[in-house]
């Protein structure tokens, strides 16, 4: 049966949503923490670089999945008229369920941070702050209290509303780093934090890169919402008007440039905090602490910490439901169960599952990593390969639309998620496992 779609309500309506899922914590806290830990320059230019050689080329095939099925991940494959494929599908809901039990955790230690910021700020030791945040009853509260307000905001259905959140979040958002950057500049020892930040060593590129290989794939596919069907289900609504690549690299830039503007403002901090930044820079934490010492010091420094975390929220916010909304509708699509139940039962269950995360920073980089460059990255594999080698006719047909035909672009695109996207993430994918191996070894045995 062919039912006609609903389409986006404005034209920016779709461009905002999706801006929406992919700006938040990966931006703003996973990213410079990440950055701090793998090197620094180095980590930041291979990141852009994959950034621009996969990502891009990625958002480009969950976009043209979404179009042409007009279907969330399960029913796209069906449509398509390759039902097989579904489990590309359920890998990436599994995703979603994890990544979704920790970044609720991470949400919640922002909640704190509003709270703390308009009632007397952070206690004056801002490490010890963030080590209260994140164990204990604190973190569990505020992340039942996150996990909630993400199920209400899925089971209301209220999705113009946070387009409206994102229009006002975006600019906010890049105003407020702005300020923060340019306070940083100031500070003595910045640049230390710029150099650390900005300036890679080229000379041990191909070694250094090999190295950080999974960790920039798999933060380059958490921030821009890849690998589990977020894109997917967002352009199902789309119009054949409209210009996916246009669309795509208006979201790909917006995000990027939130991210590289968070590191301007982290790093100056970091090094004129003392923080040792060639040792690592201090893992998930680093970010909070640095922004609270920071607030705690700067002139009407808690006002501007408690709007900096009210956006860093919403944003947070509008990126968890987006994680929300492709895992209930995988069960609902699976199962037969109605929306509010299915949304109310996984938030429960997906609360209990981050628990451990809540208590230990080191279930938190063990749910984070599995995640993010294991799951993220075969789920991107399975949908390049999709497109390049199964479904490579009809893909080319569906991104001409709306542009006027197939060109010069077209054939990169189709070329590199052929053949580089698949080799790349293919050894990506068996340096992350080594790596998770050895990880948890290390931390847990
Ligand atoms: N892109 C989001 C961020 O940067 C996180 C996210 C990952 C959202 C995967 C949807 C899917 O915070
Ligand atoms: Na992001």
């Amino acid at each position: 049966i062919d039912i006609p779609r609903e389409q986006w309500a404005t034209r920016a309506g779709f461009i905002l949503a999706a801006v929406g899922s992919a700006v938040g914590l990966g931006n703003i806290w996973r990213f410079p923490f990440l950055t701090a830990e793998s090197g620094g320059a180095i980590f930041v230019l291979v990141y852009l670089l994959l950034v621009a050689l996969i990502g891009l080329p990625v958002m480009l095939v969950e976009f043209v999945i979404g179009r042409r099925s007009e279907r969330n991940p399960i029913g796209a494959f069906r449509r398509l008229g390759h039902p097989s494929w579904r489990f590309a599908g359920a890998i990436g809901a599994f995703a979603g369920f994890v990544i979704l039990s920790y970044y609720s955790v991470v949400g919640g230690w922002v909640l704190q941070y509003i709270v703390a910021s308009f009632s007397g700020g952070y206690g004056g030791d801002a490490e010890l702050f963030f080590v209260e945040t994140a164990s204990g009853t604190n973190a569990i509260v505020s992340h039942a209290a996150f996990m909630g307000l993400v199920a209400g905001i899925v089971a209301l259905g209220v999705r113009e509303g946070l387009e409206r959140a994102a229009k006002v979040m975006v600019p906010s958002v890049i105003v407020l780093l702005v300020i923060l950057a340019g306070y940083g500049a100031t500070l003595p020892n910045a640049s230390t934090g710029y150099q650390f930040y900005l300036n890679p060593d080229v000379s041990t590129f191909a070694s250094d890169a090999v190295s950080i290989l999974p960790a920039a794939a798999g933060q380059a596919f958490f921030t821009l919402s890849l690998g589990m069907g977020v894109m997917i289900t967002y352009s199902s609504y789309l119009g054949e008007d409209r210009d996916l690549l246009n669309d795509s690299i208006i979201i790909v830039v917006i995000d990027t440039f939130i991210a590289i503007l968070a590191g301007l403002v982290v790093f100056p901090f970091l090094a004129s905090q003392g923080v040792d930044l060639e040792t690592g820079g201090g893992g998930a934490g680093a970010v909070f602490i640095s922004l609270a010492t920071a607030f705690e010091s700067m002139p009407a420094g808690h006002l501007v910490g408690g709007l900096f975390f009210i956006m860093l929220a919403i944003a947070a916010l509008s990126s968890a439901f987006s994680i929300l909304e492709v895992v209930v509708s995988f069960v609902t699509d699976t199962f037969d169960v109605d929306r509010v139940p299915a949304t109310i039962g996984l938030a429960a269950v997906i609360f209990v599952v981050g628990i451990p995360t809540a208590t230990d920073l080191n279930y938190l980089d063990a749910y984070d990593l599995f995640a993010n460059n294991i799951l993220l990255i075969v789920g991107g594999l399975l949908l390049s390969i999709f497109i390049g080698w199964v479904y490579a006719p009809d893909a080319l047909e569906e991104l001409g639309q709306g542009r006027g035909g197939n060109g010069l672009f077209d054939t990169y695109w189709i070329t590199v998620v052929r053949v580089v996207v698949p080799l790349v993430l293919l050894y990506t994918v068996y340096l992350a496992v080594v790596e998770y191996i050895e990880f948890l070894q290390g931390t847990f045995f």
